[in-house]
């Protein structure tokens, strides 16, 4: 009986969201992921992985993390304070470190799992949070699970910001929390600024650089892009799972800090830790990643290219600076017509719509595989799609 009511609470639910427009699934692949895909036998020219540099099927990258499975086995095991742990987290600890010039650093299970886990650890009852309107869902979740105060400040907006610290003066610790490069909209925050308010109020400042790293600072990062060095005050998390093609993340900062984390941040001390072979293929990704100059500048090229292309077209980028470039389209139905449209023309461009973003959009991601004729399909396409509209 109440299984039946369960089921038809939700039936109703999910019949409401299909009528809105708002029911989504996965699609599944059969391919390695890359500039070209396959779903359900078909190829598809994708622009919807976040896998910037290409190295997700990497052959130095699946060469490593072959050779770690012979030698480590799949499964970790255990969480690291259990004895989860192998010499090759602590050596991607010390990569990590060295890359983001750190004292230390610490891996996490996924991004998600390290705001939720780093924000509630750092921020208690009595301090206050300060958080960009558009950071990602793990650092709302992180948020949300941290005792302190929760500010949003306006997209950007370092006089709104301000305005809610100076109304905050008696919090005990201040933190700002932003995205680098904000995931939906490929613009990047203004670090410059939000290091001298920090600066000014006292306050941790909190960057989210799982967009950034790989991208900005010729790989190194959103603090490397803008000059400012890596200081105790600011403590930096980032992902594999992005332009590094792996999976997991890590936080970098001052050896106090991560001993912290260690003790206190519970999506660390209560999970599996990281399979060995993940582990390596992160650490061939960081070493192709100093060794590879091309990679970035091919990146580039393709999301200069990519962005004048849209902008020939008229097409609103929502002020993208970087290889995630949406494309806006208002309506929901518009949405998911240009998406729908796309595939059946052979290229993955998911729709995006809410609660992942207030305004619906397609969101695009170029990357350094995609050849220029990849982009001339999607920019075919577009310019097609634009013209049937009118007819
Ligand atoms: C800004 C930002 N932070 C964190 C995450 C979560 O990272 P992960 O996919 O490794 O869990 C994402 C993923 O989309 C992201 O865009």
């Amino acid at each position: 009986m109440i299984d039946d009511a369960v089921d038809g609470m939700l039936k109703n639910d999910l019949r409401s969201l299909q009528k809105r427009g708002l029911f989504r699934h996965p699609r599944t692949r059969s391919s390695r992921q890359g500039p070209v895909i396959t779903i359900q036998g078909r190829r598809y020219i994708n622009f919807a992985s976040n896998d910037y540099l290409g190295l997700a099927a990497h052959p130095d990258i699946i060469k490593a993390a072959q050779d770690a499975v012979v030698r480590f086995g799949v499964g970790a095991g255990a969480s690291r304070l259990l004895a989860g742990g192998t010499v090759l987290h602590e050596r991607l600890e010390k990569a990590v470190a060295a890359f983001k010039g750190t004292e230390a650093a610490l891996v996490f299970n996924s991004g998600y799992a390290a705001n939720t886990g780093i924000i509630p650890s750092i921020a208690n009852e009595g301090d206050a949070v300060f958080s960009d309107a558009l950071n990602h869902a793990s650092i709302v979740d992180g948020c949300r699970l941290s005792r302190a105060e929760k500010h949003i400040y306006a997209h950007r907006d370092m006089k709104h910001l301000e305005v809610l610290l100076c109304q905050a003066k008696s919090a005990r610790r201040k933190i700002i929390i932003t995205d680098s490069v904000f995931s939906m909209d490929g613009d990047i925050a203004p670090l410059t600024d939000l290091a001298a308010v920090a600066r000014k109020y006292r306050a941790l400042l909190y960057l989210d650089d799982a967009h950034g790293t790989g991208l900005l600072g010729q790989g190194k990062g959103a603090l490397e892009h803008f000059g400012i060095k890596p200081e105790p005050w600011i403590l930096q998390m980032g992902t594999f799972s992005k332009a590094l093609g792996t999976f997991g993340a890590f936080a970098a900062g001052s050896r106090i800090m991560i001993d912290w984390l260690v003790n206190r941040s519970r999506s660390f001390i209560f999970s599996t830790a990281l399979p060995p072979p993940v582990i390596a293929a992160s650490l061939a990704a960081l070493r192709l990643l100093g060794k590879d100059k091309a990679l970035i500048s091919r990146l580039l090229h393709n999301k200069n290219l990519l962005t004048s292309g849209l902008q020939g077209l008229g097409l609103d980028s929502m002020g993208s600076e970087t290889p995630i470039i949406p494309v806006r389209t208002r309506t929901i139905k518009k949405t998911l017509a240009l998406s729908n449209y796309l595939f059946l023309k052979g290229i993955y461009a998911p729709a995006i719509r809410p609660p992942t973003v207030a305004e619906p959009r397609i969101r695009l991601t170029v990357t350094a595989g995609h050849t220029e004729g990849h982009i001339e399909k999607l920019l075919k396409a577009l310019k097609t799609f634009g013209e049937k509209r009118k007819e």
